[in-house]
């Protein structure tokens, strides 16, 4: 958290904030992301898949315990309230366009943006200027780190406007905690709570 091998000006929170939750404007949240997303995403930096020049000299010093400590602790700190205003979703959000090829963002990112498992990141509550400048990235090819290209053949059909309309309402997201992990263990969890609340209901003593 101190910054490791590279020094105090590599201290995490001097960018991402003493609680992790970004700046606002260029530096994400970090709070509450998911484990293995951030621990990626530190690889993908050193590795060079992810250029920049601000987060590539802050991972590369970092080894595999040390990137794995900060994913763990940022995953693990509580999210800040944020946004929360019901505006309703670009229709790109929740339909995609079938005319260009584009999938719905929902069904990677979550109906709220609140991310799916490892994979698919929460976008919820990062600054607008943020995601605009991934957009950019993945258009340009600089950001090479999405494993199937979805995000890179996306973005290379968006206009701008269409993609400042979803930053825009993805920056009033309330930022919330991650779903466990995936569609496929929250269902899960879903199951578990009607079963104990089934197994209450047989215990009631007015039965
Ligand atoms: C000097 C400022 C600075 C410092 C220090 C810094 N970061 Fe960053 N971080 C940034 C910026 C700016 C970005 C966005 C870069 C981009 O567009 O890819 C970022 C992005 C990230 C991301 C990507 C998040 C996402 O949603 O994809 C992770 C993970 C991250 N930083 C972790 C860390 C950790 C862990 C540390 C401490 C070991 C750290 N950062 C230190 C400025 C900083
Ligand atoms: C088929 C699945 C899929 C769809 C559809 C999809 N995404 Fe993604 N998206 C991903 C994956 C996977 C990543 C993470 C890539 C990586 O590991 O860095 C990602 C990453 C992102 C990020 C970077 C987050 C960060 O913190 O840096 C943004 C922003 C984003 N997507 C926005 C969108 C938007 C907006 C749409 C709809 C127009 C969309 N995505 C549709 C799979 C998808």
């Amino acid at each position: 958290m101190s910054g490791g091998a590279g020094g105090a000006a590599h201290a995490c929170f001097s960018c991402h904030g003493l609680d992790g939750e970004g700046d606002g404007v260029s530096v994400p949240r970090l709070a509450g992301l998911d484990a293995g997303y951030l621990q990626k995403q530190m690889e993908d930096y050193a590795s060079g898949i992810r250029p920049d020049k601000v987060m590539g000299p802050v991972a590369k010093p970092l080894d595999d315990d040390a990137r794995r400590a900060v994913a763990a602790y940022y995953a693990a700190l509580p999210v800040k309230a944020t946004g929360g205003a019901a505006a309703p979703p670009p229709a790109l959000w929740t339909a995609g366009d079938p005319a260009r090829d584009v999938a719905p963002c929902a069904a990677c990112h979550g109906r709220e943006g609140q991310g799916v498992g490892s994979g698919q990141p929460a976008l919820a509550g990062q600054p607008a200027a943020y995601t605009i400048d991934q957009f950019d990235r993945w258009k340009r090819a600089v950001r090479r780190n999405d494993a199937r290209g979805v995000m890179t053949a996306i973005a290379g059909k968006l206009t701008e406007s269409e993609v400042a309309a979803l930053a825009a309402w993805l920056e009033t997201r309330p930022a919330s905690p991650r779903p466990a992990s995936g569609a496929a263990s929250a269902s899960a969890v879903e199951a578990a709570a009607a079963g104990s609340a089934a197994s209450r209901e047989g215990r009631r003593r007015d039965r």
